[in-house]
């Protein structure tokens, strides 16, 4: 079964209007439509003029958050049906800046998972450990219960379509990359938990995407290990120019 990769840009909360429209339009124009999906995800607040610059492309856009309500008393709150409403196809659920900065639940990102399914979108699950918890041998323990949290809500037919997105947290923004055979044990982990949960059939169709410091310079490597479906990329997504040569390096 082959996966098609998916390589996407957390823009996180950088940019104006102007710059993430206009990285929008770069990327639009430098992409071939073939190789890799590719999916951004802007600040909720540009989602929609970043949504109109990509109107009828084969490129995604989603958000980088959402709340499991579907609408209600929830001031500063955005809703899976207000991102769809937008054209969103994508919602990155449990970020480790949301879990760590945040202080969102395991608990908390599971409903938000199902609530994404629910309102139409597939959700981008990030599960990951921090520095300490990879030295003190807990990688698997840690990312295969914000897995299970995670896929908790969801029925096996949902949980096809699901992208989950290994992120070590001691990895994001830091410059230090997992190495290609760090990342692959743990993908190849995670596809073995999905399988034991669900079916070969079903882990072998979600796809597992890497985050934490890809570049140009390492992502070949990486998106060559067999457990690898994508990337999902914060800094280097900024630039047109480095984020396509990610796109590029899935092929
Ligand atoms: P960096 O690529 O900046 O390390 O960020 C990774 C990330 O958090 C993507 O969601």
């Amino acid at each position: 079964m082959t996966r098609r990769a998916l390589v996407a840009g957390n823009w996180k909360m950088n940019l104006d209007r102007e710059r993430a429209t206009a990285l929008a339009r770069g990327i639009l124009e430098g992409s071939s439509g073939d190789g890799a999906e590719i999916a951004v995800f802007p600040p909720f607040v540009y989602l929609d003029a970043v949504g109109r610059v990509l109107e009828s492309s084969p490129i995604a856009w989603g958000g980088q958050n959402m709340h499991f309500a579907t609408s209600g008393a929830f001031t500063g709150e955005i809703s899976g049906p207000m991102l769809t409403d937008l054209g969103a196809r994508y919602v990155i659920v449990g970020h480790s800046e949301r879990r760590h900065v945040f202080g969102e639940s395991a608990e908390l990102v599971g409903r938000k998972v199902a609530a994404a399914f629910e309102a139409g979108l597939v959700p981008v699950l990030c599960v990951g450990e921090t520095i300490e918890q990879r030295r003190a041998g807990e990688t698997r323990q840690v990312v295969f219960d914000q897995l299970a949290q995670g896929v908790a809500g969801i029925t096996p037919e949902q949980a096809e379509k699901l992208v989950v997105a290994y992120e070590p947290v001691w990895a994001i923004g830091t410059g230090e990359t997992a190495t290609p055979e760090q990342a692959q044990e743990v993908h190849a982990d995670l596809r073995g938990w999905l399988t034991e949960r669900y079916s070969r059939e079903t882990a072998a169709r979600i796809r597992i995407q890497y985050g934490g410091s890809v570049k140009p310079s390492n992502a070949a490597e990486l998106l060559a290990q067999d457990d690898i479906d994508g990337a999902l990329v914060g800094g280097a997504s900024l630039e047109v120019e480095s984020f396509l040569a990610i796109v590029a390096a899935a092929r």
